[in-house]
């Protein structure tokens, strides 16, 4: 099932910067007739709503507020395209074995992989009975391989992929598409202390779209996710051990460095 953007109501959560903020603008370019854009702190969102001419409108919510979803789902209750963007990463580099991991874990799963879930069943019913829509969830290329530098984000982001496989089961026979976007580095404040090449955000967007456009159900937005979303497809244990070396070899050249 395709979803053409033009004239699309579009909902994308963590609107004010990153891809979210990204997806904002690639959606009013390429002709969205309203984009819910959502944020925790409404003031971020005032110069996407002024370039937006009208088509932009600021929601606030926090993704771990079950009454702000719940409003924010009857106020945009005409969205055809919801997008799940807003994610975390509480820590990177810290060692599975230290006890914060446990609080970290928790955040992430409360907002990679609960809200999306919570925001999904809120928004579903109206797409259920317009009998047409499409949710979009923001994974990760962590989602198929645990990568060691970040075991608790990649962890969340696997029941992120899950919960995308659940919900794509369950509106299917309701005309309801649902697909997970898996992308590898990207150039976003995320991203930022990572010394690694990474895809500029606005290719992303586009490539996102484009995935939404032809009805992908595993969006690869960028050439690291192509390549190991290839690579977990033909040989999953393979992945695992290349993506473990390459951590390695990483952290090895960081204590140089240091
Ligand atoms: N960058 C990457 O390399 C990369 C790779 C794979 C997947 N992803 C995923 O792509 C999505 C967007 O990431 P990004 O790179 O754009 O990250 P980012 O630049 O750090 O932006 C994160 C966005 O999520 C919002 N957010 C975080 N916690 C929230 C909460 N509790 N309630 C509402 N909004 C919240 C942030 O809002 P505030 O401004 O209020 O903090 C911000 O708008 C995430 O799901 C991320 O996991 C990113």
């Amino acid at each position: 099932m395709s979803q053409p953007i033009a004239n699309s109501v579009a909902f994308v959560t963590g609107a004010n910067r990153g891809i979210g903020a990204a997806l904002v603008e690639a959606l009013l370019a390429r002709g969205a007739s309203k984009v819910y854009a959502a944020a925790r702190n409404i003031s971020t969102l005032d110069a996407i709503v002024a370039r937006g001419e009208g088509r932009v409108i600021p929601v606030s919510l926090e993704v771990t507020d079950l009454d702000a979803i719940r409003a924010a789902a009857a106020l945009a209750s005409d969205t055809t395209l919801l997008i799940n963007n807003a994610g975390v990463v509480a820590s990177a580099f810290r060692p599975i074995s230290d006890i914060s991991t446990i609080d970290d874990l928790r955040l992430e799963l409360e907002v990679n992989a609960i809200a999306p879930h919570a925001i999904t069943q809120a928004f579903a019913p109206s797409m259920i009975a317009a009998k047409h829509g499409t949710v979009v969830n923001v994974a990760s290329v962590v989602s198929l391989v645990s990568y060691p530098v970040v075991p608790t984000y990649s962890a969340s982001k696997a029941t992120t992929h899950s919960i995308t496989q659940s919900w794509r089961h369950t509106l299917a026979p309701h005309g309801v598409n649902v697909l997970g976007v898996y992308p590898g580095p990207v150039d976003t404040d995320m991203a930022r202390a990572l010394p690694i090449d990474k895809t500029p955000v606005t290719d992303v967007a586009h490539a996102i779209l484009d995935g939404i456009e032809a009805g992908v159900q595993e969006i690869l937005p960028d050439p690291v996710a192509v390549a190991q979303g290839a690579q977990y497809l033909a040989n999953p244990k393979e992945l695992e051990r290349l993506v473990s070396q390459q951590m390695m070899q990483q952290e090895a050249q960081e204590t140089v460095a240091a």
